[in-house]
């Protein structure tokens, strides 16, 4: 943990000593307070995003021009919210002028979002896409106005127009959340395992999934567990490796859509489908903590579940008390403090006129996309107080019954 910390604050750092030695901290500013409201806003419409983008023209620098534009999905969830507050810090410290736009869920707003940016002067966009393949349109026209895309945590597909990818190596993520459940399942054979998925319209989804199934299958092929909602993933239980079409056949059955109703309609739907033998001691592999939650719900209030192992991850405050008081059984630590440090570093040399550092590339069906990528950590009531609390991620007066 303490490597990270480590590297966390080498990259702020270094943002910091870039900054200054470079052209572009002259037109500084406090850094935008225009998502102020969007942070302070919890279930806000569409068009809050442009409420706070009107604001934003009083922070920008004293020529009028925003440096750095940020596009998140949704600020109804927790992790874009972690997101956001590191990228206010980091890009505020450094100097830069900046704002934060949220999508809401649409990839109309999404485009708009981008080209009021554009019209704002921004020369590098920092964009986590609402549908993957929908937001090649908003990058396209990013494109054509002389602007660099980083596209953030989530991989645009299906164009030329992304010239770079920060990422945490979302394989590793599906692969820790099903050894969790390995792990920590219970003796004995035909083990009932619920499967839940990510939105189809997220490329993340897949390669949650793809991590996922990468070590469950051996243990669904050979009896130890029994797959209790998805007959198209039941039908492949022999495949160790899937198409992303088979992945999208299972995802079709399996999704959340990344929404917390869906994923507890979903649950409720499959324990009401299922005989007394797919209950007991389960497991849960749940892509998220925001849909985990909603399904830890749904399968603690069933009398004949007597006990659930479900997986997370984005350690969000309410899964890290979900953790605390043994609801929720694990989540994975996916630093928001690094990605957003990397990304702020990368578009540091795009402003400085340097090429950016990657560590690999990632096919967006298009093009090889130049990608950094972020290790992640798996978070149980064991070690949450040394990876969210010591790390200084989190405050332990924000939970009660951390020891
Ligand atoms: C992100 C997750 C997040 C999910 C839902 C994924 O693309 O990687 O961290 O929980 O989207 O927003």
């Amino acid at each position: 943990m303490k490597k990270k910390v480590l590297s966390f604050l080498l990259a702020a750092t270094m943002v910091m000593g870039l900054a200054t030695g470079c052209g572009s901290s002259s037109s500084t500013s406090e850094g935008s307070d225009s998502s102020d409201d969007a942070a302070t806003t919890e279930a806000a419409a569409a068009d809050d995003a442009s409420d706070s983008s009107d604001d934003a023209a009083a922070s920008s620098s004293a020529d009028g021009e925003l440096q750095v534009g940020i596009v998140l999905p949704t600020k109804d969830e927790p992790r874009w919210l972690q997101d956001q507050a590191k990228f206010e810090e980091i890009l505020g410290d450094a100097g830069f002028t900046n704002q934060v736009l949220f999508s809401q869920g649409s990839s109309s707003t999404e485009k708009t979002n981008v080209e009021t940016l554009i019209s704002k002067g921004i020369k590098v966009l920092i964009i986590c896409p609402h549908d993957d393949a929908a937001a090649a349109a908003a990058v396209q026209e990013a494109r054509d106005a002389g602007v660099k895309v980083i596209s953030y945590d989530r991989l645009i597909t299906g164009t030329d127009a992304v010239d770079y990818y920060v990422t945490f190596d979302s394989k590793a993520v599906g692969a820790a959340q099903g050894q969790y459940l390995i792990d920590n399942a219970p003796e004995g054979s035909d083990i009932p395992l619920y499967l839940f998925a990510g939105a189809a319209t997220d490329n993340n989804a897949f390669i949650f999934f793809e991590g996922a199934w990468s070590v469950l299958q051996p243990k669904i092929a050979d009896g130890t567990f029994k797959i209790a909602n998805s007959d198209e993933a039941e039908a492949l239980k022999d495949k160790a490796e899937l198409s992303r079409e088979e992945i999208g056949k299972i995802i079709g059955q399996i999704t959340t859509d990344w929404d917390f109703n869906v994923a507890k309609s979903k649950a409720e739907a499959n324990l009401t489908a299922v005989g007394a033998d797919m209950k007991g001691d389960v497991l849960v592999l749940a892509p998220n903590d925001g849909t985990a939650r909603s399904i830890a719900d749904v399968f603690a209030s069933d009398k004949d579940v007597s006990s659930y192992v479900v997986t997370g991850q984005d350690s969000e405050k309410a899964s890290v008390q979900y953790i605390i008081d043994g609801k929720q059984s694990m989540t994975v630590f996916k630093d928001t403090r690094t990605l957003a440090a990397d990304s702020v570093a990368m578009a540091v040399d795009i402003l400085d006129g340097k090429e950016p550092a990657t560590d690999s590339t990632y096919d967006n069906g298009n093009i090889e996309v130049p990608a950094k990528q972020t290790d992640i950590n798996v978070v149980t009531k064991d070690n949450v107080k040394e990876v969210l609390i010591d790390s200084g991620y989190y405050e332990a007066s924000e939970f009660t019954g951390l020891e």
